[in-house]
């Protein structure tokens, strides 16, 4: 006889919006269909938790997966295999790809490439240009969009708004919160005077200055408000940029990375090397510090890994040739643990910089709690597990971390996606049978471009 459940994940301290409470999760149909002292008989299949805690689907916003066009740095099925073994149940992906996701015969490829493929859930960002400003209204309510990215300054590709014009014309047409990679265009184009005829990557920070983070956010939220539209600003680097977003949150939400929490400069660059290398960049500790305190005073709303995957032959490349960007999609949940282990956050922000935030900031239908009618995506961790970041656990088809040989205190146990135990222990199990996200502001099917 059919059993009334898929899954049970029994014996587990749960994390739900009542709190941390002892309980059992039953999954029907990939979503939450109970939850409380239940009968582990009525499931097809019992999940052990005893001893760990049961976490919403962590979810990282921001990552490239280089495909199509970059496969040898990443590709879909890698990209989204090391996000499951890290814990992470849903990703959304960057536009900045070869070619770029502008249009929408490029999103429908990525989505296509991504069926059968990816190992976890998954949504695409479009990419503003001068060309599509007009229609990203349109664009971003696609199914499997979940929004715009605007590059305001160079960075990996091609894709850039860098004049006040063009980011009012696409930010008139965008209807939903545009995410934004800030750093002003102009100020860079000065200053890489500084590195031009070969530098040292230690003044990454200098030529991508503190000034040119906070010049572009303050265009951005001047020009957020006077066209009426919401904004989130990616990685978030410097001090000077936390006050002035805790005073626009009727128009911005803040992210931080695992790194710029983690690293900080000149010894990330002296250990390093270029492998430490990102924009915007790694800064001195008196920044990290400051994100730090945005996360413990709740104006940082989510952590992205910006997971950027370069080979290490490419990392070679003197600067500042050598590419910007770092692996950390697999990295992201293992290194917050090991923050909330030594009282940097506690789990109430680790899940909500994880999951709600995300939630929120992105309109996602039914992900981002545990709660009966959201989907069955879950990430299990053990508190108190000691592990090292080793090599041959990371799968990254560009084959590196710039935490390998770190110690973790706290790791991901387990990745449940839609009722479907994805990892368990460090394996794989079944096979990548990740799906679009979905959100609340996209086009019903068949209407749009
Ligand atoms: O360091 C970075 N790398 N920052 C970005 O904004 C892009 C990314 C990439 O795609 O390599």
């Amino acid at each position: 006889m059919a059993k009334d459940w898929d899954l049970i994940i029994t014996g587990g301290r749960v994390f739900t919006p009542s709190g941390l409470v002892e309980a059992d999760v039953a999954v029907a149909g990939g979503r939450i269909a109970d939850i409380g002292k239940l009968d582990a008989a009525k499931a097809d299949e019992v999940f052990d938790a005893k001893g760990l805690t049961v976490l919403p689907g962590v979810i990282d916003t921001q990552v490239h997966f280089r495909e199509p066009g970059l496969e040898h740095k990443e590709d879909l099925e890698s990209g989204t295999r090391a996000a499951v073994m890290g814990g992470v149940t849903a990703i959304f992906e960057m536009p900045n790809t070869s070619p770029a996701t502008i249009d929408a015969a490029a999103l429908n490829e990525k989505l296509t490439r991504a069926e059968g493929r990816a190992w976890c859930d998954h949504a695409f960002f479009m990419g503003a240009s001068a060309e599509n400003a007009e229609n990203l209204g349109e664009l971003e309510r696609l199914p499997g969009c979940c929004g715009v990215k605007i590059f305001m300054g160079s960075s990996t590709g091609s894709l850039l708004v860098p004049d006040d014009d063009t980011l009012r014309r696409a930010l008139r047409s965008i209807r939903r919160r545009c995410s934004v990679h800030s750093e002003d265009e102009p100020r860079l184009k000065e200053r890489f005077e500084l590195v031009r005829e070969g530098g040292k990557v230690a003044q990454h920070p200098e030529w991508r200055d503190v000034e040119t983070a906070v010049r572009s956010t303050k265009r951005l939220l001047r020009i957020a408000r006077e066209v009426g539209r919401r904004v989130h600003v990616l990685h978030v680097t410097t001090a000077e940029e936390v006050p002035l977003l805790a005073a626009a949150k009727d128009v911005a939400t803040m992210e931080v990375t695992p790194q710029h929490l983690t690293l900080a400069a000149p010894y990330c660059y002296e250990e390093l090397g270029s492998l430490a290398q990102m924009n915007p960049p790694i800064r001195e500790a008196r920044h990290r510090e400051a994100l730090w305190e945005a996360i413990r005073l709740g104006i940082a709303d989510v952590v992205g890994s910006d997971h950027a995957p370069h080979t290490l032959q490419e990392k070679q490349a003197p600067y500042p040739r050598s590419p910007s960007g770092m692996p950390g999609v697999q990295t992201l949940l293992p290194l917050l643990l090991d923050h909330l282990n030594a009282g940097k956050l506690t789990l109430e922000r680790l899940v909500d910089l994880t999951s709600a935030g995300a939630q929120r900031i992105f309109n996602i239908a039914g992900k981002g709690r545990i709660a009966v009618g959201y989907d069955g995506d879950f990430t299990l961790v053990d508190l108190r597990a000691k592990k090292t970041i080793e090599h041959d656990w990371l799968q990254s088809k560009s084959g590196w971390s710039p935490f390998e040989g770190k110690p973790i205190t706290g790791w991901p146990m387990a990745t449940i996606i839609r009722g479907h135990v994805a990892m368990r222990d460090g394996e794989l199990l079944g096979g990548p049978t990740g799906r679009p996200v979905r959100f609340m502001e996209t086009l019903p099917q068949g209407a749009g471009a």
